[in-house]
């Protein structure tokens, strides 16, 4: 690999689903490794195998199914982590172990409750027992950006000897600034005697806004290795942006003089993917993939660009994959025409059985909305999964009278363990009856932390996708609905968000 090349490591599914609210199921993980493979992400951070068995068994499954990028999975620097993730990786054709503990004085003190020799200590045993299970190991220094410099090369030359090949430096709680922490990355590489043995890294979180300003400056001063997520999801205000990154990265290559390896049309599909399975909307005025990046309104814009496109573009829509493949579909299409597109978009079936209900589902919205477009399959295969099968709570049919000057009133058949309730409800609308109705059979005594609707595409007969946050207990849930009519799909994604609250699934977090 030339020294310009900078390898792209995604952690949308690991430091992304620690988002509060943004966990996925192991086939959602799935299906986003897919694209990111297709995108030719370098490095898949695909979990953190000791979380949960959830996560265990997506991390597995993403490493015995992706070929082309390496898989890898966190752990803590201890044994039981590492064994584990080292398990999870067994089949992966290219896998790779990210071990990490705190160095910040701050962190070592109070957290840790260690004394720095123990770090180093514990760091080096963790790399040498990583690199008895597998070749490539990472190791991070957490809260890099607030650890003193003579002990961060202390560790890093230790655990160079022990066998780690990438070092990373993050900004884990996102206090850094451009200037400073370029300036510790140059410091780490001219003062460790073994720095070339290793490629340096960085990973930062974004709660100055400033995690992709710290990541090129890192880069520039002689990284070669970004951790960054599709969307900037992450969590508290998110990682460093993957697709801001990249195409900083290639805009001013003159000035930067670097390059990835990214595929760029597929950033878009990728953006699309993970918003409508995690719920997480892209605001519209996002850099690269929010749907006015490169909407140009103002009269003199618009001028300027007929005249010339490069008066006010300095990359094209078509680059990071905005109108491309926006292959419609329509009620006279066949399965293997649907089949093919989802292929295309990242997604494949598991069973004939699943095909044929994604299909149904699709011949039903067929019948209502007369072109379907990229985004209406992401979210109908979406949706489709959003079951198991064995969920406690299920809506069997809604109707709802709204008139102005009445009060709106919701009827609803919801089954709850197979057993038919008929409830009613009134609200301020129409939404807040149905969901009002809802929660009168659940009782779930959860409080609702955020209602969103987003219209999937263009034009009044778009589906709506709703998403409804729930809180119980201090556990966050994110249910997500898609359907034409947004009361539907509002009552759907409530009924999704209680289900997920039901499985009670327990997850222990990576700095805990
Ligand atoms: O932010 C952080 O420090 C992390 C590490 C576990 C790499 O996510
Ligand atoms: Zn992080």
């Amino acid at each position: 690999m030339s020294n310009n090349r900078v390898i792209i490591f995604d952690t949308t599914l690991r430091d992304g689903e620690q988002s509060p609210g943004a966990s996925m199921t192991r086939d959602e993980k799935l299906r986003i490794a897919r694209q990111l493979e297709k995108m030719r992400v370098d490095v898949i951070e695909a979990g953190f195998a000791i979380a949960s068995p959830g996560d265990f068994a997506a991390v597995k499954a993403i490493a015995d199914t992706i070929k082309e990028s390496t898989v890898c999975s966190l752990s803590r620097a201890l044994d039981a982590d590492i064994d584990r993730a080292g398990e999870a990786l067994i089949n992966a054709n290219s896998g790779r172990i990210h071990t990490f503990i705190a160095t910040s004085p701050i962190h070592m003190k109070y957290k840790l409750q260690m004394e720095p020799d123990q770090v180093v200590e514990n760091a080096v045993r963790a790399v040498k027992r990583a690199r008895n299970l597998i070749d490539d190991v990472e190791f991070s220094l957490e809260d890099a950006s607030r650890s003193e410099l003579d002990f961060m090369c202390r560790i890093i030359e230790k655990v160079i000897d022990a066998g780690a090949r990438t070092i990373n430096i993050p900004d884990t709680v996102g206090y850094a600034v451009p200037q400073e922490f370029g300036h510790t990355i140059t410091q780490l590489l001219n003062r460790i005697p073994n720095a070339d043995k290793a490629i340096f890294s960085v990973h930062c979180h974004n709660d100055l806004g400033l995690a992709v300003a710290n990541s090129l400056s890192a880069l520039s001063a002689g990284a070669r290795q970004v951790e960054c997520t599709i969307n900037g999801l992450g969590e508290r205000a998110g990682n460093a942006s993957l697709e801001e990154i990249v195409m900083a990265l290639r805009t001013r290559k003159d000035v930067l003089g670097l390059e990835t390896g990214i595929e760029t049309t597929q950033i878009v599909p990728a953006s699309r993917l993970v918003s409508s399975i995690t719920g997480f909307v892209v605001q519209p005025n996002k850099a690269i993939v929010g749907a006015n990046a490169f909407a140009h309104e103002s009269g003199i814009h618009q001028d300027g660009m007929l005249k010339n496109r490069e008066t006010y573009e300095i990359m094209t829509a078509q680059d990071v994959g905005w109108n491309t493949n926006r292959m419609v579909l329509g009620k006279l299409s066949g399965r293997n025409a649907f089949r093919a597109r989802l292929e295309e978009l990242g997604t494949s079936f598991n069973s004939d059985t699943e095909l044929n209900d994604a299909f149904a589902r699709f011949k039903d919205l067929a019948d209502k909305k007369s072109e379907i477009f990229d985004e209406d399959l992401i979210a109908l295969v979406s949706e489709a999964r959003v079951g198991t099968g064995a969920e406690r709570f299920r809506l069997s049919s809604l109707k709802v009278t709204s008139q102005t000057g009445e009060t709106p009133v919701a009827n609803l058949v919801v089954m709850v363990d197979g057993v038919e309730h008929q409830v009613e409800g009134t609200g301020s609308g129409p939404v807040d009856a149905a969901l009002k109705a809802i929660e009168s059979v659940a009782e779930s005594g959860s409080s609702l932390q955020l209602y969103s609707v987003n219209a999937i595409t263009s034009g009044t007969d778009s589906q709506g996708e709703v998403t409804v946050r729930l809180e119980k207990g201090g556990r966050i849930v994110n249910g997500l609905g898609a359907d034409t009519d947004i009361i539907i799909a509002s009552a759907k994604a409530y009924i999704h968000a209680l289900n997920m609250l039901d499985a009670n699934i327990e997850k222990a977090h990576p700095q805990v």
